[in-house]
């Protein structure tokens, strides 16, 4: 118990440092929890919340839920006014993942992410030599996939929704229409990206001001509300026919893209089959293939379950390093087996198989460090051959959605359409350009994630919800590319092995491996000194990192109330009643 209260007020010096510390981070989000140094718990509600990375978008679901929507009208509305107000990763132009569970327990995803345009391929980004060009893949016209997010909204309110859709859409375009007063942290971010939005577009996109923005300027959307009106009366057809699909096509042509009317016109979401996993009894449910969110954050758990956790402590030097050689390995198999489910045979039954990831960690010694070069994906008996944006809904029926979209990087491509004011992403990064050359976020992948016409790239994003004796527990997932999958996991082993309330589990100071470059990443004081020396006696190589990641979770309280974690890191805020 006092190591608990150690990491409680270790957490409390950690709020201190990042309200204090300069808004020097690239992308996403906004306000927060820094009420949490009084109070442990985040904010409370009775029965309906939000937590997204801007107020007003947390406030625009939360009213629609008011006015009797559900959670799946609120993401809706949610998601739209994310692509007005919170540029930097919300998005249009991008791509996402819903995982969700129903008052009544059913559980479904869909996968809106981007496709590589038909005209794409294998070596695209590859010069004659064989070389990887610089940039190519993330700050060009032909870094964009083709665009889900619309098409994804659409299919879910078809299925889910209950209030009609225009009236989920209105509340951004009012938003666009009337402006958005920015925060020092939108303010900075977008003066970060002034030179790149002037280098990527042909015409001076609206995003870049005569002087450079400043915290109470408000931003106007004017095109980005016609466009939405478009989607508003014509939905799916709104985006990928018609007056939007011209201009993005023309907007493609100029750039030197390749995404034509045909990508548009085939794009389609998926509903997928959610990945189900236990944890001590908690039941883990969370997105399937083309995400490799959902499997690794799965075999993490069921790797790190046979030991005490808790009786390590929390960020001990026990727990860090059993977690690290559980993240060093599980990302070892990400690179080598995970890929878009329609174009590679994704051995997901086999990789999370408990006598697999038990002999995966079997190689691990607590004397000392497993060397990541020592480390290969495991072998399979029978198989052959990074801006981002989290939201949690919960609604008064119990329903429960959990949301992340992206453009990738931050304003992703920085590409804005001409005239129809939308970014558009650059999320062709996320396929391995090269067999074993790291993408923005230091991944490396093989075939099994190699561009292909029509291909989903993988992902890390992993929106999850967590069951507790049949009944709702947890909503919860972050951006933050490739520390994403590691960000859920501490979030997730904060609260069930350290006790922790969702705010405390949320603001944590957190750490990562990825296999490769192999060291421990880690935020400033998320490892203590002491700690720290342990592990390097061990072997382990750490290097400290800016603050990442933006988790946005609600965990329903015993007594059956909603508690958010609204991750302090950002401008991020919950609402609800
Ligand atoms: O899908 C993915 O894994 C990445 N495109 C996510 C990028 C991201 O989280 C960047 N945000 N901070």
């Amino acid at each position: 118990m006092n190591l608990q209260v150690t990491a409680v007020s270790r957490i409390k010096l950690w709020l201190l440092f990042i309200t204090l510390l300069p808004a020097f981070l690239s992308g996403c989000a906004t306000n927060s929890a820094t009420a949490v140094t009084e109070n442990p718990r985040g904010y409370i509600a009775d029965k309906a919340m939000v937590v997204s990375a801007h107020p007003e978008a947390s406030r625009v679901g939360m009213e629609i839920m008011r006015k009797g929507g559900n959670a799946y009208d609120a993401t809706v509305a949610t998601q739209f006014a994310l692509a007005v107000v919170f540029p930097v990763a919300g998005n249009i132009g991008g791509g996402g993942f819903t995982v969700f569970r129903s008052a009544s327990g059913e559980t479904g995803t869909l996968d809106y992410r981007e496709i590589a345009p038909l005209a794409s391929s294998e070596t695209m980004y590859q010069d004659s030599a064989g070389n990887v060009v610089n940039g190519l893949n993330t700050d060009s016209h032909l870094a964009i996939g083709v665009p889900g997010t619309v098409d994804g909204m659409v299919k879910l309110h078809q299925k889910l929704g209950k209030l009609p859709w225009a009236g989920l859409v209105q509340p951004a375009i009012d938003l666009a229409r009337n402006g958005v007063v920015l925060t020092q942290k939108e303010a900075e971010g977008l003066n970060r990206s002034r030179e790149a939005f002037i280098r990527n577009n042909k015409h001076k996109p609206y995003l870049v001001n005569e002087q450079t923005w400043q915290a109470g300027d408000t931003l106007r959307h004017e095109n980005l509300a016609h466009t939405l009106e478009r989607v508003r009366d014509r939905g799916r057809e709104g985006f990928y026919a018609g007056e939007t699909a011209d201009l993005l096509v023309n907007e493609m042509k100029r750039g030197g893209g390749i995404i034509s009317k045909q990508d548009l016109a085939d794009y389609a979401s998926v509903w997928r089959k959610p990945l189900e996993g236990d944890y001590k009894g908690y039941k883990v449910i969370s997105m399937s293939p083309p995400s490799s969110g959902g499997i690794a954050l799965l075999e993490l758990l069921e790797m790190v379950q046979p030991y005490n956790l808790r009786e390590y402590g929390w960020q001990s030097a026990g727990e860090v390093q059993v977690m690290t050689e559980a993240e060093r390995r599980v990302y070892a198999d990400r690179a080598t087996y995970l890929g878009d489910p329609g174009f590679v045979d994704v051995p997901v039954n086999e990789l999370l198989d408990r006598e697999y990831l038990q002999e995966r960690m079997s190689t691990m010694d607590m004397a000392q460090a497993t060397p990541s070069a020592s480390i290969k994906a495991g072998e399979l008996p029978v198989y052959e051959s990074d801006q981002t944006t989290h939201f949690s809904i919960v609604d008064p029926a119990g329903n429960a959605v959990s949301t992340t979209t992206t453009l990738n990087g931050a304003y992703g491509s920085k590409v804005v359409v001409e005239g129809a004011g939308f970014l558009l992403n650059n999320e062709m990064d996320d396929f391995s350009a090269k067999p074993g050359v790291p993408n923005m976020f230091g991944l490396v992948g093989g075939k099994a994630n190699a561009i292909a016409p029509g291909k989903r790239m993988l992902s890390s994003m992993t929106p999850t919800i967590l069951e507790k004796e049949g009944k709702l527990f947890m909503v919860v997932g972050t951006p933050g590319g490739s520390t994403i999958i590691t960000s859920v996991f501490q979030a997730i082993v904060n609260v069930l092995e350290h006790d922790m309330t969702m705010q405390q589990a949320v603001a944590a100071p957190r750490f990562h491996h990825q296999w490769f470059p192999d060291e421990i990443q880690h935020e400033p004081d998320a490892i203590p000194t002491d700690v720290r020396a342990t592990l390097e006696r061990k072997g382990y190589n750490l290097e400290q990192r800016n603050p990442y990641g933006r988790i946005n979770a609600i965990l329903v309280l015993p007594n059956g109330k909603l508690e958010a974690g609204a991750d302090p890191r950002g401008d991020d805020a919950a609402a609800g009643f």
